[in-house]
């Protein structure tokens, strides 16, 4: 029997997100104890309705999904509909969620959670980071409380994708960004993880890194048929979602990166907290730039230790992206299989 880690995702679902989603529902190593919802790709009442309709199409109803915070920390929120489409999950229609919201915020829950279960969780967050520095500041001891934080999030050697140098999570709350950064690397949080076993720091990846994870065609064609199913004429509930979701990313990518295929950033992440050999990391200095005139939301990251700063982030340096691949083909092709199959009996 796999060995279960109970897992929070942290979600602005968004079509990457949606697609953690359904590789967390997919993972028999991951107990999915609930997803939070944050501003970011769309606003946060639309994050969760896509939240709970996409756990719904995986079957997972029973996961209980927790709206967060409607606002960055202290900017006003901007959405991207162009990348994720108008509500967020591409050209994709999905039924209205049947079961209702949690009664607990996410912060709530974030803390209540991390306090029930001491070392044990991971929290994965996948968009902008206000819900994760809220709970921070609420418990002081959520950084010790976690098993690990594993963020999607900066853009540590590469230029940004939002900004010529910002990725899009961090630029849309850096300030979240900047309070997560020192909070949960501070010297004597890793103190108290390093004694009490646990990994000193976050992981975060940055999009050097989740860009290799490019979603393409061809993976679509293999999902698709690995679960009996085909990806132009698709009939199961969840290729269909992939298929009409992923075109309108596809399309996106073909016009801004130059290439008809789909970054898959947070998948990635999410599978590398589920298997760290994923990547290889770093221990960095990172902070993020919060009065630039053109850099706002810039992660600085001291790769050459001038600052002699002790590092606060253990930064993704390189991916088994194919593996990776290969890994989210199978396991949700699988799953869009075992679904499909369940439906017709
Ligand atoms: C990140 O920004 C969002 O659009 C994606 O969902 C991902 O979390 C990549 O920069
Ligand atoms: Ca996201």
């Amino acid at each position: 029997m796999t060995e279960r880690h109970p897992v929070i995702l942290d979600v602005d679902t968004g079509i990457d997100d949606s697609l953690a989603l359904l590789y967390a529902c997919a993972s028999p190593e991951v107990e999915l104890v609930a997803a939070t919802c944050v501003a970011g790709n769309v606003d946060a009442r639309q994050v969760a309705v896509n939240t709970r309709a996409v756990l719904e199409l995986a079957d997972r109803a029973d996961v209980e999904v927790a709206l967060g915070r409607e606002t960055p920390l202290v900017r006003p929120l901007t959405t991207t509909p162009e990348t994720h489409g108008p509500r967020g999950i591409g050209y994709a229609e999905l039924p209205p969620p049947s079961r209702p919201l949690s009664r607990r915020h996410a912060v709530d829950l974030l803390v209540d959670e991390a306090r029930r279960r001491p070392g044990e969780l991971t929290l994965v967050a996948l968009g902008p980071l206000t819900n994760v520095a809220l709970a921070a500041l609420r418990e002081p001891e959520l950084p010790v409380l976690l098993r690990r934080l594993v963020i999607m999030g900066g853009s540590y050697r590469s230029p940004g994708n939002t900004a010529p140098t910002t990725e899009w999570n961090i630029s849309v709350d850096p300030d979240a960004a900047a309070v997560v950064f020192t909070h949960f690397g501070a010297p004597e949080v890793q103190a108290a993880r390093k004694s009490a076993g646990l990994e000193p720091r976050p992981l975060a990846l940055g999009l050097d890194v989740t860009e290799k994870a490019k979603l393409t065609p061809e993976h679509l064609t293999a999902l698709a048929a690995r679960a009996g199913d085909d990806a132009h004429a698709p009939r199961t509930p969840i290729v269909r979602y992939l298929a009409d979701a992923l075109r309108f990313y596809m399309e996106f990518h073909s016009r801004y990166d130059g290439f008809y295929g789909a970054f898959i950033h947070d998948p990635l992440a999410l599978a590398a907290a589920l298997d760290p050999s994923l990547v290889r990391a770093e221990a960095l200095a990172v902070d993020v730039e919060l009065g630039g005139i053109l850099t706002t939301g810039e992660t600085v990251t001291d790769w050459r230790r001038t600052w002699g700063k002790p590092p606060n982030l253990d930064i993704a340096v390189e991916a088994d992206a194919e593996a990776f691949l290969a890994r989210f083909v199978e396991r949700v092709g699988d799953l869009a299989a075992r679904l499909a199959w369940a439906r017709t009996l």
